[in-house]
């Protein structure tokens, strides 16, 4: 698979020399961050056929056997504040949506914040991680961590997953190409990395476009708090502007959000 991602990169692709490839892995992202602490560079990208310990957002398992999935993880060394990349999920959520879009032909939505999803289905989800040196506010470096259904027949998933994960093969009604969809994730996170910081505006404005949450009765729940409510807007670091049943618009920045009607919440 290396091989045939390799030979749909351009040749002086700035990333290509730093793309590991790994058969089976703990989790791409938990190596990246090794990687990261030992020096690795900017642009680095670590792929895997399988995960055995594949995670997710709120510490949820990732189901990421092999066959079937991309599971990937970026590092980028950017130079700026923790502050000035709050938008990173949000950015990352548009660049895999393009790539998908540009492999495949079907553009998923993204449910806030991190979740790719097409008619109620989860077709994939991204992790990014921030880290600072002790006592510094600049970013020493970021993991990014996607992991993508790609051929999965809805029998495939384990049960706990039958009523809430889809596939980009079931979506598109035909098997899909992982080398091709990969390749074009690492072009798109390029171009995404080259706008991050100079482009904020127009990345948040495309997160909007490709985000389903926006206009929906959602419920936020943060441990055993539920809060009710209607997904507004985005706001300029891609927090969720919710209008609550008590009258208060908030913008939400953590936490679980659902919406009503999908993946089995009603
Ligand atoms: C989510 O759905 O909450 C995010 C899922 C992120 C999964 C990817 S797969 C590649 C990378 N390695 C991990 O352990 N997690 C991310």
């Amino acid at each position: 698979m290396k091989d045939q991602i390799l030979s749909l990169l351009p040749e002086d692709h700035p990333w290509r020399n730093n793309i590991h490839w790994f058969n089976s892995i703990d989790s791409t992202s938990d190596r990246a961050r090794t990687l990261a602490l030992n020096g690795a560079l900017h642009g680095t990208v670590l792929i895997a056929e399988q995960q055995t310990n594949g995670h997710g957002r709120m510490g949820r398992n990732f189901y990421s056997p092999a066959g079937n999935g991309i599971y990937m993880s970026l590092i980028l060394r950017p130079d700026c504040t923790a502050e000035s990349l709050m938008h990173l999920t949000c950015s990352v959520a548009v660049a895999i949506c393009n790539a998908i879009e540009e492999a495949t032909g079907l553009r998923p939505g993204i449910k806030w914040t991190n979740d790719l999803v097409y008619k109620g289905r989860k077709l994939g989800g991204i992790l990014t991680g921030l880290y600072m040196q002790p006592g510094e506010n600049y970013v020493h470096h970021a993991i990014i961590g996607i992991g993508i259904n790609c051929n999965q027949s809805p029998e495939d998933f384990p049960s706990q997953l039958q009523n809430i994960a889809g596939s980009l093969s079931v979506a598109c009604k035909k098997a899909v190409d992982r080398p091709v969809i990969a390749a074009s994730m690492i072009r798109a996170l390029y171009r995404m990395d080259q706008m991050l910081l100079q482009k904020k505006e127009t990345l948040i404005n495309a997160y909007k476009a490709d985000c389903i949450t926006l206009g929906q009765r959602i419920v936020v729940s943060c441990g055993d708090n539920r809060r009710y409510g209607k997904a507004l807007d985005i706001d300029s670091d891609g927090g969720l502007i919710v209008y609550f049943e008590d009258g208060l618009t908030e913008t939400v920045t953590s936490g679980e959000v659902s919406i009503r009607g999908m993946y089995g919440y009603v």
